[in-house]
Formats: C-alpha cells, sequence, structure tokens
C-alpha cells in the first residue's frame, strides 16, 4: 500500500489510499510532530474493506454495494458474508454460513442461569454487555485469536460464535425480566426471525422478519465509529475477541452513538401528539440542547440509511396502526431541517430506526441491544482486519500539567 501524506496548506484536493478516494477536510498545516486531533474528526488510523463513507454526499456502501441496493435485495446473513469475505457469496457459501450460524444459536445452559440471577430491572444493554463478556468462559477458543492463520481462523469462529448467540441473550435475557419462561433458538429459522421467535415465544410474520433483517443489515457496519474503534483498540494488544465485543458493547451504550434510538423514542412518547411537535422542537432548540437522531461525525447530509429507513418507517407505521409515530418524525425533521440543515444536521440512522422498531414489537429500552445485534458483525470484521495488519493504538495526550514539582511531606500540606 502506498502511503500518501496530505501536504501542508493545499487546497482541499481528492488524494487515493490503495481502494479508498479520500478528500481532505480543509488544508491543514502539518506539523512534523504529532497532530492536536480532539476526538480524532481528521485522523485515518486504519484502512478497511467493508463500509465506505462519502459524508457529504451521504453516500454508505458496504464492499462498494449502495446500501440502499442491499437494504432492498439482500439479507442480514448475506451482507455479513459480504462483510467478513469482501464478496457476495454463491448460494452454496451463503448456505454454508446460514448453517454454521444457526448451528451457534445455542448458548450454555450456564450462561442461562446466569440470566435468571440479573435484577429483572437490570438495563438490557447492561446485561447483554456483561453477557457477551460470560460467553468468552465458555469458549475453549477464547483465547486462540491472533495475528497468524491459526488466531485468525479462531477469531472468525469466534465472530461466527458471537453474532449467531447475542440474539439468543438479547430476547431471553428480555423473557426472563418478565418473569415468562426461555425460548430456545430455533435452528431452522434465520436469524432475524429465530429473534423475534424467542422474544415473543411465537413464529413472526414475514413482514415482520424482513423487517427486522432489513434493520440488521442497516446497522451492520459503518467505518470507524466510536464502538468499532474500541473494539479495533481492544484487539490491537491481542487480547480477544469477546474482551472486543465487550468493549463494543459499553462503547455503543451512549446517547451520543447507539443509545439514541432509544433517547429518539422516549422523546417521542413525551411528545405525545402531532400538535404538540413545533412547541416541544423549537423549545429544545432555543435551549440549545440536542435533538436525538440528528446531526453525524462524518454525515453532512442525509444519512443513507435514514433515507431507506423512513421509507420503511412510514410502510411498517401504516401497517400497524402507528402512523402517528411516523407522522410525529416527520414534523420533527422538518422543523429540525429547517432550523440545521445549513450547519449539516440531518436525521441519522437513530432517528427513523425508533418508530421501526417500536412498529416490529421493540420494547424501547432494546433498541440499542438491537444495534449491537446487527454490529456485532461489523465490530468482529474490523476485529479480523486489525488481526491482519495489526500495530498496537497507542495515540498520545498533550500535557497540561506541572513540572519540576515538589514532593511535601503531609504535615506541610495545606
Ligand atoms: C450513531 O460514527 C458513526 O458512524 C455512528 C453511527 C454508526 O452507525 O455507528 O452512525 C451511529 O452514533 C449516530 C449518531 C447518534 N447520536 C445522536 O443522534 C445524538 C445526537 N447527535 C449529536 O450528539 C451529534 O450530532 C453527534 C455526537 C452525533 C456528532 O457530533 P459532533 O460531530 O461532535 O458535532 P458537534 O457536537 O461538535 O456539533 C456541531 C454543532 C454544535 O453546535 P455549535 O456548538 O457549533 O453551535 O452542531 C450542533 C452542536 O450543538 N448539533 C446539534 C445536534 N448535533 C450537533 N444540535 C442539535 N441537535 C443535534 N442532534
Amino acid at each position: 500500500m502506498n502511503s500518501t501524506t496530505v501536504s501542508a496548506n493545499i487546497t482541499p484536493t481528492p488524494v487515493t489510499i490503495s481502494t479508498m478516494t479520500i478528500t481532505p477536510a480543509a488544508p491543514v498545516s502539518v506539523p512534523s510532530g504529532p497532530i492536536f486531533d480532539k476526538g480524532l474528526a481528521n485522523t485515518i488510523v486504519a484502512e478497511t474493506q467493508m463500509s465506505f463513507i462519502d459524508g457529504g454526499k451521504g453516500v454508505l456502501e458496504y464492499v462498494g454495494i449502495e446500501i440502499d441496493a442491499l437494504a432492498r435485495n439482500s439479507t442480514f446473513e448475506e451482507t455479513v458474508y459480504l462483510l467478513w469475505n469482501t464478496k457476495l457469496p454463491t448460494k452454496a457459501e451463503l448456505d454454508g454460513l446460514r448453517s454454521a450460524l444457526q448451528a451457534e444459536y445455542e448458548i450454555p445452559d450456564a450462561i442461562y442461569d446466569m440470566i435468571k440471577s440479573f435484577p429483572r430491572d437490570a438495563v438490557p444493554m447492561h446485561a447483554l454487555r456483561t453477557l457477551v463478556s460470560a460467553l468468552a468462559l465458555h469458549d475453549l477458543d477464547a483465547d486462540a485469536c491472533g495475528t497468524d492463520a491459526a488466531g485468525l481462523a479462531a477469531a472468525k469462529r469466534t465472530s461466527l460464535r458471537l453474532v449467531a448467540k447475542t440474539p439468543t441473550l438479547i430476547a431471553n435475557f428480555d423473557r426472563h425480566r418478565q418473569g415468562k419462561a426461555f425460548v430456545r433458538p430455533n435452528t431452522s429459522f434465520d436469524i432475524a426471525t429465530n429473534f423475534l421467535w424467542m422474544l415473543n415465544g411465537e413464529k413472526p410474520t414475514e413482514a415482520m422478519s424482513r423487517g427486522l433483517d432489513i434493520c440488521l443489515i442497516l446497522h451492520a457496519d459503518h467505518g470507524l465509529n466510536a464502538s468499532t474503534f474500541a473494539a479495533r483498540v481492544t484487539i490491537a494488544t491481542l487480547s480477544d475477541m469477546y474482551s472486543a465485543m465487550t468493549t463494543a458493547v459499553g462503547t455503543l451504550k451512549g446517547p451520543l452513538h447507539g443509545g439514541a434510538n432509544e433517547e429518539v423514542m422516549i422523546m417521542l412518547d413525551e411528545i405525545g401528539s402531532m400538535d404538540k411537535v413545533e412547541s416541544f422542537v423549537k423549545g429544545k432548540l432555543e435551549r440549545k440542547e440536542l435533538i436525538m437522531g440528528f446531526g453525524h461525525r462524518v454525515y453532512k447530509a442525509y444519512d443513507p440509511r435514514a433515507t431507506y429507513l423512513k421509507t420503511f418507517a412510514k410502510q411498517i407505521a401504516t401497517d400497524t396502526g402507528n402512523l402517528n409515530l411516523f407522522n410525529m418524525s416527520q414534523g420533527i425533521e422538518e422543523i429540525v431541517l429547517a432550523a440545521k440543515a445549513d450547519k449539516g444536521i440531518f436525521p441519522n440512522v437513530d432517528f427513523y430506526s425508533a418508530t421501526t422498531y417500536h412498529c416490529l414489537g421493540i420494547k424501547t429500552d432494546l433498541f440499542t441491544c438491537m444495534f449491537a445485534m446487527s454490529r456485532m458483525s461489523g465490530w468482529c470484521g474490523h476485529c479480523i482486519e486489525q488481526l491482519q495488519d495489526n500495530r498496537l493504538i497507542r495515540p498520545q495526550a498533550k500535557y497540561t500539567g506541572p513540572h519540576a514539582a515538589p514532593y511535601v511531606a503531609t504535615a506541610d500540606r495545606r
């Protein structure tokens, strides 16, 4: 791979690094030493072949295929294969992945017992983070991942287990907190159908399965977002996949990241009706409060996942008698865009996924778990990419404390 640096004070012109074309945000003066880039918005720390984002144009591609085409035509399992193998699978290859995932849906009895020990009012993302971590105790491969062929093979086996088991963890934690019996996975179902089967104890309609499948496709990967970066930092120490996924789940939980979808639904519930949308939103804007589900570190145009989800949300809201939710969302969007579009603030993936998950019958406090269920595939893919070309990730901090300070005996301190 040729290394290309953006030389100082040039007009922003596209430079090509391997397969990606990156247009610098603005002319930067590149000092000889370390660059202070708070939030790392202008720093590239890795290469990836999985997802490409053009934030200015609102483009997202998985291995070069536009997200809209995948949402309309693909399945989550096919998307997982695409991300992990950087090519669409043949029928035999897809059948092979699907069977391998189904064979790993089940979780150890000890994990079911652990779920029984959880408080019924536990925060679902705390429960998921704990359970993902606990899976390591029952996987003999847990510490076998590494940078050589055997280590990469072990990381791929663990990735399969994590993507396959996460739905079982989430659904059965929800069963437990409702005082309902566990529902074991059905290994003849695909991931979306299997999740809704375990969650509700009955086979979902085709439309519901497809709706969840589309959400899983849309949330699978998204460059070096905070949780993916966190996972890479962990695996780059040659720790293990379970530790990396535990890091990622904990990072995704934050309301500035994956937790926003729950906050959007809480906002819609708080507004309550269409006639209150304007006063609620304008009040938040006047108080300079964040409107959850809007804005993005990379997109300064419409998030292409929100574009698709908006269309889908309207359809599923209509079909399920929740059109008021969609209409309120659209009303919020119109007011925020009028006030903030010129600042690059548009709906992001979380805004319309809230209505969609609600219409799928998912409880609000499970929305971020749904995000994690899908992004587990992207996180694992990035960890494997990191292992394939690893370097410990260790940035610097700018020291702003004192120097040459004396050690003062306790008796002399004030
Ligand atoms: C996800 O990175 C990814 O790819 C993430 C993700 C993925 O797939 O992994 O896409 C998923 O996390 C989507 C984002 C979900 N988060 C939210 O919806 C929370 C609300 N959004 C904001 O917190 C914010 O937009 C961020 C955190 C997402 C991005 O913030 P930045 O890039 O740090 O930008 P900023 O906070 O510096 O904002 C710039 C300006 C500020 O105004 P000024 O101080 O310049 O006057 O825009 C304003 C902000 O106040 N602004 C908003 C806003 N987001 C930014 N104002 C109102 N509502 C908002 N949502």
